[in-house]
């Protein structure tokens, strides 16, 4: 227990503002009376738009919780549960542990002090931990086994043109013409590969630029029942990146995407700021949040814990890389890629961090 001496209590309000666990209150019929910034962060709100709202409004559907802040007004008892489900009014779950402990509010009712912590993202943020240093030595074999495929592949390519010149039956040729055009592919494939490695050129970027790049690309590949929505924070500021990496990459989501949903439905395209942010091990001041969105059929439950590993496919014509290069491009940002999948909701989230406080 955090005992503040009334000498060197500071300023209260600046103190819970710099929280970063999220702070509520609510008067004694349950509405609103205060929210934290890390409040408004957790629950995707601003307080000037809740503040005065009723409990329910604010988490529809979580009857426990309502239920349980009911029952601390009349026991007047405090109580903490841990691994509460949270429906957002912007249709997200979240989990969180709760702390709720009633204080007089001076008229001989109760005012309900409620403290949360995400404790979902906590549980993912090890997982991510584990998952980026797998994926980053998955990524290493690659790289090693592609450069080994590409240098035989040349002598290969090259041996099977001298053949084909030598060749007293032209009918042959069929077969020599089958070893050039697999050459080909493999060293396609295996440019892929190495190509995700290239050195970052970076220089201050916006976002959009790079995001309304892919749309207009986009539109001109797939003119027919492709829409795509955007949904822009235009206060958002710039980072210093490689913009055509990064192309490659939101190119790389945008594509899985649209093959997905079969060349149709709608693509949203989401930028906004994440304040406090922890990716890997690392607490950034502002992080920059991208969605891209599908109302596609959604990713096999069986394929979603792998899908960022090379190799790793659902298509009987993919190759596996696509996510793996755009992850490795992201992480390359000091940022990270997650991804939410259900039917006709599939969104991949791109952090990558605008400063960072300490790390
Ligand atoms: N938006 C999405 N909706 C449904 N499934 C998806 C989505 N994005 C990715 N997937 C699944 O994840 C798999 C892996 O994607 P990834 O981009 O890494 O490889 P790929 O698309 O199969 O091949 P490549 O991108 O190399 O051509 C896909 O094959 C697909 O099954
Ligand atoms: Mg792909």
């Amino acid at each position: 227990m955090l005992a503040i001496r009334p000498k060197m209590a500071g300023n209260p309000q600046r103190i819970l503002e710099n929280l970063t666990g999220a702070v509520v209150t609510f008067d004694a019929g349950l509405r609103l009376t205060s929210i934290n910034p890390a409040g408004e962060m957790l629950f995707e709100v601003s307080a000037k738009k809740v503040v005065g709202r009723k409990l329910a409004e604010l988490v529809p559907h979580s009857l426990r919780l309502v239920r349980a802040l009911g029952d601390t007004l009349a026991t007047r008892l405090p109580f903490t549960a841990r691994g509460v489900r949270l429906a957002l009014p912007a249709k997200r779950f979240i989990t969180v542990d709760c702390t709720v402990t009633p204080l007089p509010d001076g008229t001989g009712g109760d005012e309900l002090l409620v403290e949360l912590t995400q404790v979902d993202r906590l549980l993912r943020l090890t997982r991510d931990e584990n998952m980026l240093d797998r994926q980053a030595a998955n990524r290493a074999v690659m790289r090693g086994l592609a450069h080994e495929i590409k240098n035989p592949l040349g002598g290969l390519r090259g041996a099977a043109q001298l053949l084909e010149r030598e060749l007293p039956d032209k009918s042959l040729k069929e077969y020599t013409r089958i070893i050039i055009h697999e050459a080909d592919r493999l060293r396609n494939l295996v440019d892929r590969m190495i190509g995700a490695h290239q050195p970052l050129r970076k220089r201050r970027v916006n976002i959009h630029e790079i995001l309304d790049h892919v749309r207009r690309l986009m539109l001109v590949e797939v003119p027919v029942g492709l829409t795509i929505r955007i949904d822009y924070d235009p206060s958002l500021p710039e980072l210093e990146a490689d913009p055509d990496q990064l192309i490659q990459a939101v190119l790389n989501m945008v594509r899985n995407s649209i093959e997905a949903m079969e060349r149709h439905g709608t693509i949203f395209l989401r930028t906004r700021i994440e304040r406090q942010f922890t990716i890997g091990h690392k607490r950034h001041r502002l992080v920059l949040r991208t969605e891209i969105e599908d109302n596609g059929p959604g990713i096999p439950e069986a394929l979603m814990e792998h899908i960022f590993y090379p190799m790793v496919t659902g298509r009987p014509d993919g190759t596996g890389l696509g996510l793996s290069i755009a992850q490795d491009i992201v992480a390359k940002h000091g940022g990270l890629i997650e991804c939410t999948s259900r039917p006709k909701q599939t969104i991949f989230t791109i952090y990558l961090p605008l400063e960072t406080s300490h790390g």
